[in-house]
C-alpha cells in the first residue's frame, strides 16, 4: 500500500495568504494542515508517500516537510506543471504508484480519527474503490454521492446544484491500480479538470467494486478563512496539552491548556487557553484569548486578542479593541498610536479583508 498526497493546486480560496505560499502550509494549532495528513497516513503503517507539488509552491513544500525522516516514512515528490484536477494528479503519478494500491489524501484536509479500519475495510473486501463520506449543510460545495443500504456506492456528482444526497466525499480515497484505466478513459469537466469523481463513477458504470463508509467524527476542508479558524478551535480542543518552556513573569496569569514554546518571554499578560505560542516570540501587556495560535517570532505588545491565528514573525502594538476571528499572515505589521489616532495609513496587499467593527 502506498500514499499519494495532493499538495498542487491554487488555493484561490484562502488567498492573500496564499499569494505568497502553499494553501497546504498554513498552520492549524502552529502545524502545517499538511502534516496532520502525514501523520495520518505514517500512523496507518504506510511508509512509501508521495507528494504532488505545484511549480509556485513546491520548493517551500520540499523544504518545510523534508524527506520523510521527520515521520517515519520516504516521501517521493511529484511535480504536476498545470492544476488540471485530481485525477489529473493521480496520472501524473503514476509511475511512482506503479500498480500498487494506494490511499489518495487531499492535503487541505483535515479528518478526525485513524485510516486505519478504513484501510482494514478497503483490504478485506478486496475494494476497487473505497470513498469516505460525511453528512453536510451545502452538499452543491462538495462531491457528493448516493449510496445503497449495503454502503455500495449507486451514483457520484461533483458539485451537483441540485444534489442526490448531503452525503459529501471527504478528501481521502482508497483504490486499487484499476483507477488508472478508470482516469485514462474520462474528459475534462465543465471546469476544464480531469475530476476523481468522473473516474470513480466510471468504475460503477463498469460494475466495479466501489463502497463509502461515513465518518463518524469532524472533517474540516480548510478552503477558506472560517474553515480555518474552526479547523485551528478543534484542534486546539481535542490535541493541546499544556508545556511552558518560554519564559513567563511574575505579573503574568496564565489559566487553562496553555503551550508557550522555547525562546519565548511572556510579560505582564494574561492568557487563556486553549493557546499555543511559538518560539521566540515576545508578548508584553497583552490578553490572550481562548483558540489563539500565535507562530514562531510574533511580536505582540499592548494587544487583546482571542479566537485568532498569527501566522510567523508577524507584530501587532497598541491594539487593545478585541481583534477576534481573525487570520494575521506572515511578517504583517499592526502599529496603532497610543494616542487616539488620527489618521490611519495603509499598505495592504491584494484581496486581504479589514473590518473596523462596533
Ligand atoms: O475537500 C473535499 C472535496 O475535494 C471533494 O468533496 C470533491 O469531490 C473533490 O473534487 C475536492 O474538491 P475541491 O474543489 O475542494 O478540490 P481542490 O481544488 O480544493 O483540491 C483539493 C486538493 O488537491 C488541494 O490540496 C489542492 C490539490 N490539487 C488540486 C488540483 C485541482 C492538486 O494537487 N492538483 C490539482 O490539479
Amino acid at each position: 500500500m502506498k500514499a499519494l498526497i495532493l499538495s498542487g493546486g491554487k488555493g484561490t480560496r484562502l488567498r492573500p495568504l496564499t499569494y505568497t505560499g502553499a494553501k497546504q502550509l498554513v498552520p492549524v494549532a502552529n502545524k502545517p494542515i499538511l502534516w496532520y495528513g502525514i501523520e495520518a497516513i505514517a500512523a496507518a503503517g504506510i511508509t512509501e508517500v508521495g507528494i504532488v507539488i505545484s511549480p509556485e509552491t513546491g520548493e517551500e513544500v520540499k523544504a518545510k516537510t523534508g524527506d520523510g525522516d521527520r515521520f517515519g516514512i520516504q516521501i517521493t515528490y511529484i511535480l504536476q506543471e498545470q492544476p488540471a484536477g485530481l485525477a489529473h494528479a493521480v496520472k501524473v503519478a503514476q509511475p511512482f504508484l506503479k500498480d500498487s494500491p494506494f490511499i489518495l489524501y487531499l492535503g487541505d484536509n483535515l479528518v478526525q480519527g485513524e485510516l486505519g479500519l478504513f484501510l482494514e475495510h478497503f483490504q478485506s473486501r478486496d475494494l476497487d474503490a473505497l470513498t469516505l463520506l460525511c453528512h453536510v449543510p451545502n452538499p452543491s460545495a462538495f462531491g457528493v454521492a448516493k449510496v445503497d443500504e449495503q454502503g455500495r456506492v449507486l451514483q457520484l456528482v461533483e458539485k451537483p446544484l441540485d444534489p442526490p444526497s448531503n452525503l459529501a466525499l471527504v478528501g481521502i480515497y482508497f483504490f486499487s491500480p484499476v483507477i488508472h484505466e478508470a482516469i485514462a478513459s474520462i474528459q475534462p469537466s465543465a471546469r476544464g479538470e480531469l475530476e476523481i469523481t468522473d473516474a470513480i463513477q466510471s468504475l460503477i458504470d463498469q460494475q466495479k467494486f466501489v463502497e463509502a463508509l461515513q465518518i463518524q467524527g469532524w472533517w474540516l476542508d480548510t478552503g477558506k478563512k472560517d474553515d480555518l479558524l474552526e479547523a485551528n478551535q478543534i484542534i486546539l480542543d481535542t490535541c493541546l496539552t499544556s508545556s511552558i518552556q518560554g519564559q513567563v513573569d511574575a505579573a503574568s496569569k496564565i489559566s487553562g491548556r496553555v503551550q508557550i514554546c522555547a525562546g519565548s518571554r511572556i510579560i505582564n499578560c494574561t492568557i487563556r487557553g486553549p493557546v499555543v505560542i511559538g518560539n521566540n516570540c515576545h508578548l508584553e501587556n497583552c490578553f490572550i484569548g481562548p483558540y489563539s495560535s500565535i507562530g514562531d517570532a510574533v511580536k505582540l505588545v499592548d494587544a487583546d486578542l482571542e479566537h485568532s491565528v498569527i501566522l510567523q514573525g508577524a507584530t501587532i502594538v497598541g491594539i487593545h479593541q478585541r481583534i477576534v476571528d481573525s487570520v494575521i499572515g506572515q511578517r504583517v505589521q499592526l502599529r496603532v498610536a497610543p494616542q487616539r489616532p488620527k489618521a490611519l495609513r495603509f499598505m495592504i496587499g491584494d484581496d486581504c479583508q479589514i473590518e473596523l467593527c462596533q
